[in-house]
């Protein structure tokens, strides 16, 4: 059993991680600032709400718990909205790491698993992508994300941190029967706004149908919630077990178009979409499809979903939970 501090652990991916780890019997602190997160995602008894920019208050909170390890999901997600503010994405996602690192070196503390995305590799040149693939961001919000993976590779070096820094492609679903789900607000994810859709009778946009692509729709490696939880436990096991640093893909390996993830919600809802054809969006990569081999190799992680369709469902039985959509979630 490990003592981790999870950061952004309110959020999405950052609260099924939580259930997980207290599943498998780790004891978990949260640290979230809720500016972006839910506070019904968390036990109160195991939050902390502050933000990680009060590098005082996170350096005597890792002093006096003595953690084993630390997960950072604290972060801004949002690609459109980090091209309208990067001064905001590189502090939140920058300088609040820094912060963190400050805190992490005052209490001794060396163990990392760090949230970062596909959107390191900005528009690769191949498909599916490898972790040694050029890293070419188009956006700050991938940007910052490759920034703090470059600053981990240093203090690796420097002060013997060890770090799993896992790219994520794109997360979706809903642990079942955890009460835990997708709910940004304001939301921008496919699936979640496919599912409004549905919901609400109005119809969503596709982001451009002339992309070089079989159905002219952009493909993406959906990856379900729970199989990114499961892929942080194994980095955390491996940094306790004495691993060394590491960046990692983690997706399933399979590319799905817009179109067919409207097929699957439509076989799922059995409501057809409402939906119409819009401009693409500036950023939006044609295809953007993991490798996870090394992954797999390293850890023996596999996917335990690898059904679009079972994916959708686990996210629209989220979806059918909630009776209205105010409330963010980070
Ligand atoms: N899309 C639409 N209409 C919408 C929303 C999305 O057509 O209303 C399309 C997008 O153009 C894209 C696909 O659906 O082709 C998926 O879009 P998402 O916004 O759900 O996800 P992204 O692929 O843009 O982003 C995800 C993560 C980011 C990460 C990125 C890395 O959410 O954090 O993958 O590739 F940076």
């Amino acid at each position: 059993m490990a003592k981790v501090l999870v950061t952004g652990g309110a959020g999405y991916i950052g609260s099924h991680t939580v259930y997980h780890l207290l599943r498998a019997g780790h004891d978990v602190f949260v640290v979230d600032d809720l500016s972006r997160g839910r506070l019904e995602s968390v036990e109160p008894s195991r939050l902390q709400q502050f933000n990680l920019l009060d590098t005082e208050r996170l350096a005597s909170l890792c002093r006096s718990e003595r953690f084993d390890a630390v997960i950072h999901f604290a972060g801004f997600i949002a690609v459109g909205e980090s091209m309208r503010l990067p001064e905001l994405y590189f502090r939140n996602n920058v300088s609040a790491t820094i912060s963190l690192f400050e805190a992490m070196d005052a209490a001794g503390l060396r163990r990392l698993v760090f949230s970062s995305s596909a959107a390191v590799y900005g528009e690769p040149r191949g498909n599916p992508i490898r972790e040694d693939s050029p890293c070419a961001p188009v956006s700050p919000y991938g940007e910052s994300k490759l920034t703090v993976e470059r600053m981990l590779r240093w203090l690796d070096l420097t002060k013997g941190l060890r770090s799993v820094s896992l790219r994520y492609f794109n997360a979706c679903g809903a642990e079942p029967g955890s009460g835990l789900g997708e709910a940004h607000e304001p939301e921008t994810h496919l699936i979640p706004l496919l599912l409004r859709a549905v919901k609400t009778g109005r119809p969503a946009t596709i982001f451009g149908d002339d992309y070089p692509t079989p159905d002219g729709t952009c493909i993406r490696d959906y990856i379900h919630v729970s199989d990114l939880a499961a892929a942080h436990i194994a980095a955390l096991e491996w940094l306790l077990g004495g691993g060394a640093t590491e960046t990692l893909n983690v997706g399933t390996g399979a590319g799905h178009s817009v179109r067919e993830v409207i097929a699957a919600v439509e076989e799922v809802t059995g409501t057809k979409v409402p939906y119409r054809i819009g401009p693409r969006r500036p950023g939006d990569a044609p295809v953007l499809v993991a490798d996870p081999e090394r992954l797999g190799r390293l850890f023996g992680w596999q996917p335990r979903y690898r059904s679009l369709r079972e994916m959708v469902r686990t996210a629209w039985d989220f979806e059918k939970t909630r009776e209205n959509f105010r409330g963010g979630n980070g």
